[in-house]
């Protein structure tokens, strides 16, 4: 069965959950989405997980269309979602060229990193057939600007902005958010204020789903990981597809994430 937008709506309408999982390859494709993972997300942490870069901000939109190609060839039906990489969504027109080049390459939305700021191209990518998800929280292309790695929505001001860019984002046409980063409790203050499909990140359990990097939960990530990952290597039958069918069903379950991994 190919998963759809109408899918995920379906799920949230019947309070059922649905996993998430980046993959930047074909053989990687095959094994989420055979896996029964809804959506795979062609994430431009690739520049860090493949290329070994300290962010993500040098991946560039040819890494994107070649990754977001790869993924198309092995995927089995999972929801491709490609990552609009860092400045990429300069100006309007640029923005739309290349929505247009990930769609092109086997993409069935684009994430972009935006809040209100962004919503009248939101809503013009959606009349022109372009889903949109919008990435919230700790926007990572931002890191320069946050001056690291940090939770995101702590303080009243940063909190009540974050809302009113779910808000809004929901109003211009997105057909999801995700949120990265964020505490918990904020989490569910969006989810009671937003009415389409909400992934999180380090951002507890409230939301409709969960997303994680693939070589997160695969524990093949060197040094320490963020406290919002699990290996799922133990979880399954000893091989990466019973780790990645483990990560699925605990996150259909409600049992990933747990409240020990999100932020206070
Ligand atoms: O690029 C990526 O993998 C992401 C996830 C961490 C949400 O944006």
């Amino acid at each position: 069965m190919n998963i759809t937008l109408s899918t995920l709506n379906k799920r949230k309408a019947e309070g059922q959950k649905f996993s998430c999982l980046t993959a930047y390859d074909s053989t990687f494709a095959n094994i989420v989405s055979s896996a029964g993972v809804e959506v795979i997300l062609v994430g431009d942490s690739l520049g860090m997980v493949l290329q070994g870069k300290d962010s993500t901000v040098p991946v560039t939109m040819e890494e994107m269309i070649y990754h977001t190609t790869c993924v198309s060839r092995g995927n089995q039906g999972s929801l491709i979602m490609a990552d609009m990489p860092f400045m990429s969504c300069a100006t309007e027109e640029q923005t739309f060229e290349n929505a247009a080049k990930l769609m092109r390459a086997g993409g069935h939305l684009v994430k972009v990193e935006g809040g209100s700021w962004f919503t009248g191209t939101i809503s013009k990518l959606t009349e022109r057939g372009i889903p949109v998800c919008v990435h919230l929280g700790l926007t990572p292309q931002s890191v320069n600007k946050f001056g690291g790695y940090k939770v995101q929505g702590r303080d009243d001001a940063s909190r009540a902005a974050l809302l009113q860019d779910s808000i809004d984002a929901e109003k211009a046409g997105a057909a999801i958010l995700l949120y990265e980063c964020i505490p918990s409790e904020l989490m569910e203050e969006v989810m009671s204020n937003v009415s389409i499909p909400v992934i999180g990140i380090g951002a507890g359990p409230a939301s409709d789903a969960q997303v994680l990097v693939l070589h997160d939960m695969l524990g093949a990530t060197p040094g320490k990981v963020a406290k919002f990952v699990h290996n799922f290597m133990p979880d399954g039958d000893g091989t990466i597809q019973g780790a990645v069918a483990a990560y699925h069903q605990a996150v259909k379950d409600g049992n990933f994430p747990k409240p020990e991994h999100g932020f206070a």
